[in-house]
């Protein structure tokens, strides 16, 4: 049986979250017709046809939760409808608050309904005479932006049209400074992804003697490539291989943005590059991190990553579930051995948890 280290608690158990999403709704229940005009809150967990009321959210801090009760106010006495997804009418969609937790500043995402016929009417109303008085009471609001949702889903999406200041914010994570603008994917608590990040780091670069110039790291399920940017300086090259461009993307700015230029950032499957990778790489060494979604890796990447006979493969993983079933693979040949379990606690008050795993090649006599 492995020992499991205790787990990484968060630097922050309550107003950890970086960014908080609200929902204007024109129902209590779509799914009972129940009607209130007005509904502006979270919707239930696991139902996008309700929202209800909660009077402070415990997982943003107070700044935010000031900010959102400043909107709720404003957006009563605006005389605008709140959006009907039965009918398409209406205009307060969706409120979103980023915030960076190292530079303590906040960027506001008004999600609203640009098809609203007063929206041509600028007489009528003018939103920038509002965002200028938020941002008069809150200092801290250094960009405000306007989000043109016109889709009927209830998705927080459409043209960003920055309305006051910057239009970026920008975090920093174990010294490398990262930025994010209304669309980026960053992580949600950025102190507790700082630990995250810390525990890989130490697991990949136990008993390693400074860096490793000869390796290159296979940054699997990448995201935005953070794992990458902040091993980069250990490895001779980085590939992190992520599905969704727009990550990527992200990924690519923050790496120049730090100077780094030895990682790669492919946008492709990893279950499809990684044979492509295998048949190009020349007995390279290679080391893995693989972070893939709560469904687990794809069953083609799990025997493909044992072909790199790698030294070390760390999984991190958010679904201990998936986890399990996967490892069970990875270790079904005796090929690897379990060294590190380490969980790290990102999201306080619910039941998720993070996983970061250490394997290593068992030596043959
Ligand atoms: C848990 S997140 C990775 C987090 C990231 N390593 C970080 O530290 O921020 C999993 C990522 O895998 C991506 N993904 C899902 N399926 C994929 C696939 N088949 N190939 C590559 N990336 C995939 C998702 O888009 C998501 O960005």
């Amino acid at each position: 049986m492995n020992h499991i280290s205790p787990i990484v608690p968060s630097p922050l158990t309550e107003g950890y979250r970086n960014k908080v999403e609200f929902s204007w709704w024109k129902y209590i229940s779509a799914k009972e017709d129940i009607h209130d005009e007005f509904r502006f809150w979270f919707h239930a967990p696991g139902q996008f046809d309700r929202i209800i009321d909660c009077s402070y959210c415990i997982l943003a801090d107070e700044k935010m939760n000031a900010i959102f009760k400043h909107v709720d106010e404003y957006s009563r006495l605006s005389g605008l409808a709140t959006y009907d997804p039965k009918t398409g009418e209406g205009f307060w969609r969706h409120l979103v608050i980023r915030k960076s937790r190292k530079n303590e500043e906040t960027m506001v995402i008004f999600s609203v309904n640009t098809n609203f016929p007063w929206w041509t009417r600028k007489e009528e109303w003018d939103f920038r005479v509002y965002a200028n008085t938020l941002q008069k009471k809150f200092p801290e609001i250094v960009s405000i932006y306007l989000l043109c949702n016109t889709g009927r889903a209830d998705i927080v999406t459409g043209e960003a049209i920055l309305i006051d200041g910057k239009t970026t914010i920008t975090e920093e994570l174990l010294g490398k400074s990262f930025e994010i603008n209304p669309k980026s994917f960053f992580q949600t608590n950025s102190l507790g992804a700082e630990k995250l990040y810390e525990t890989t780091i130490q697991l990949v670069t136990k008993e390693e003697k400074g860096e490793n110039k000869d390796t290159i790291l296979l940054d699997l399920y990448g995201w935005t490539g953070t794992i990458g940017i902040l091993l980069s300086s250990y490895f001779k090259k980085v590939y992190s291989v992520e599905i969704v461009k727009e990550a990527s993307e992200d990924g690519n700015r923050n790496a120049k943005r730090n100077g780094i230029d030895n990682i790669e950032f492919v946008n492709m499957k990893t279950e499809d590059w990684l044979p492509l990778f295998l048949e190009s790489r020349n007995n390279t060494p290679v080391t893995l991190v693989v972070d893939p979604p709560r469904d687990g890796m794809h069953p083609k990447a799990v025997k493909d990553i044992l072909s790199f006979d790698s030294d070390t493969i760390i999984y991190v993983s958010c679904n201990p579930a998936t986890l399990v079933r996967d490892l069970t693979i990875l270790l079904e040949n005796d090929a690897y051995k379990v060294s590190d379990i380490i969980p790290v606690d990102m999201f306080p008050h619910t039941h998720h948890i993070e996983t970061v795993v250490r394997l290593i090649k068992i030596k043959k006599n």
